[in-house]
């Protein structure tokens, strides 16, 4: 039987309540004015990036002991952790085209026993920009022009060529992998460094690499484009319909880890976001599976809602001096509270599987009662009580005046390096030329002379013969 928000059972689900069967409508239907006030209030602000996502539930189950290095609870053998993904693209917005090119989101919630420990990373190892400052900008240059509310390659390509840190990214981007076939067939790297802590209190920089049990697959530009017309949901539809058919996704996860002591002298600065730890310096050591067999009751319960934040970090994981990191951790939370309401927390895909023992109280739809004896800390009424001895922070030493600055260079640190081996070294000879292809046609619309030279310039610095052959191949000539 249909009831109102108050359980109070409905009359009819077809008719107003009005005078005679031709006459007005009433205010004093209730149930009427109770679902138009309710269909008005139904959106949240869609996310200001990443707006577009699909999500599932799952589980990760360790298969190599790594415990030499964290006493994360998530990563200690034998264990399996409950488990949430989202996947998405980043500049498009909530009813975009899967398969526009873009990095994807890799976003992973895990219910661990010390509590939340959310990996927000994307499908590829590195980043356009590596100080949180310049990242307003950059999404700005990707997303719609204010005048047109039109996506501009101008923009984009101003942005990028101002800005030569993004030249790894952009290559990444620019090929094959910057339009999966479907999320199934990614891998997702938690991009920044952080550091992991073992039961020892010895401390690590690591890097995670979620390796794709589906293969590595992607569309081609043509392809994508045609999707986008056809079936704009592509890659939703395939994540669920997989779970749904009982082929549920999977990925291995692996790492990098690197000595605490191995930071300063690296020929890399290892917490530049632009940057990869080559393999051959650090290689892959594996961690376990994560599986995601489960879709989503509701949509908008379980993804909309969904809120990562990289703050959330466990016993045996903390942050690295990444500029971008340490940014995002207030990023987050900030933007939660204003997306979906202070107690965001509190919402089924977000709350922890453990007990909260915080002494946060009310707020807009707040409906867990303080779970403390007392409302304040201190107190001597059997509230909760905070051990800092039980769990030492991750730190690291710093010193020096308050600058603005970039990074201090390490050895081999330029922005154009690691770019350029990944052209030479990693693709072939068919997924340069396509590279070549997908860079030419994204500059032959609408990029502005100035910043063309520029775009022709920065391929050159990438990849001498890489950028004549892009020059050529926009003139007609190749
Ligand atoms: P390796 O040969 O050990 O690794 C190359 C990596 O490139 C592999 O992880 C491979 O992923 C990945 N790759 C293959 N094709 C593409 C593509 N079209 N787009 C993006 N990545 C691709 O070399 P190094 O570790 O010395 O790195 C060399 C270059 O490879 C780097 O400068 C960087 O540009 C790129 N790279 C490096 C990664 C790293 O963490 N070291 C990760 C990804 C890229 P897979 O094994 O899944 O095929
Ligand atoms: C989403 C900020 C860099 C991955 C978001 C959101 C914000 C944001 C405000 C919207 C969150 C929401 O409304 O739920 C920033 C800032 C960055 C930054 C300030 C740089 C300083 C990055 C980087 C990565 C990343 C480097 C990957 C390595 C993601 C993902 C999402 C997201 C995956 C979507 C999460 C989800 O599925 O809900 N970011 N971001 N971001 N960001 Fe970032």
């Amino acid at each position: 039987m249909t009831t109102t928000n108050a359980g109070i059972p409905a009359e009819s689900d077809e008719n107003s309540l009005t005078v005679g069967p031709d006459g007005p409508i009433l205010l004093q239907d209730h149930y009427l004015i109770e679902k138009m006030a309710q269909f008005n209030r139904e959106r949240v602000p869609e996310r200001v990036v990443h707006a577009k996502g699909s999500g599932a539930y799952g589980h990760f189950t360790v298969t190599n002991d790594v415990s030499q290095f964290t006493k994360a609870d998530l990563f200690q053998p034998g264990r399996t952790t409950q488990m949430l993904a989202r996947f998405s693209t980043v500049a498009g917005e909530m009813g975009s085209p899967d398969t526009w090119r873009d990095p994807r989101g890799f976003a992973l919630k895990f219910y661990t026993e010390h509590g939340n420990y959310d990996l927000v990373g994307n499908n590829t190892p590195v980043f356009f920009v590596r100080d949180t400052i310049k990242f307003q900008d950059f999404i700005r240059s990707q997303k719609r022009h204010p005048r047109t509310g039109l996506r501009s390659h101008d923009m984009q390509w101003d942005f990028w060529t101002l800005s030569p840190e993004s030249a790894h990214q952009v290559t990444w981007l620019m090929g094959d992998r910057g339009i999966p076939k479907t999320y199934r067939h990614m891998n997702g790297y938690g991009s920044h460094t952080y550091m992991w802590i073992n039961g020892g209190g010895e401390k690590f920089w690591v890097k995670y690499h979620f390796k794709t049990d589906q293969g590595i697959d992607f569309l081609t530009q043509d392809e994508a484009d045609e999707l986008a017309g056809t079936d704009a949901d592509k890659h939703r539809r395939d994540l669920y319909e997989s779970i749904e058919a009982g082929n549920p996704p999977s990925w291995t996860l692996k790492v990098q880890i690197m000595p605490f002591a191995d930071a300063p002298d690296y020929r890399f600065n290892p917490f530049d976001l632009t940057k990869v730890w080559p393999h051959s310096d650090y290689p892959l050591i594996e961690v376990g599976r994560m599986v995601l067999d489960e879709n989503p009751e509701d949509y908008f319960v379980h993804i909309e809602q969904a809120a990562f934040e990289p703050s959330n970090l466990v016993p045996g994981i903390g942050p690295s001096p990444d500029k971008m990191l340490l940014g995002r951790l207030f990023s987050y939370p900030d933007t939660h509270r204003y997306r979906i309401g202070p107690n965001y927390a509190q919402l089924p895909p977000n709350r922890p599987h453990v007990p909260v023992h915080s002494y946060a109280k009310d707020g807009p739809m707040r409906y867990e009662p303080a779970r403390v004896g007392a409302v304040y800390a201190p107190n001597s009424y059997g509230g909760p009580a905070a051990d800092p001895s039980a769990y030492p922070p991750p730190s690291w030493e710093t010193e020096g005046e308050l600058v603005r600055e970039a990074y201090t260079k390490h050895r081999e640190d330029d922005d154009w390096g690691q770019p350029g081996t990944m052209v030479r070294e990693v693709l072939d000879d068919a997924a340069r030329e396509r590279l070549v292809a997908n860079v030419a046609g994204h500059l032959a619309d609408g990029v502005s002379p100035p910043v063309l030279q520029r775009a022709f310039e920065y391929w050159r610095n990438v990849d001498k013969r890489l950028g004549e052959r892009i020059e050529a191949k926009f003139n007609g000539a190749a």
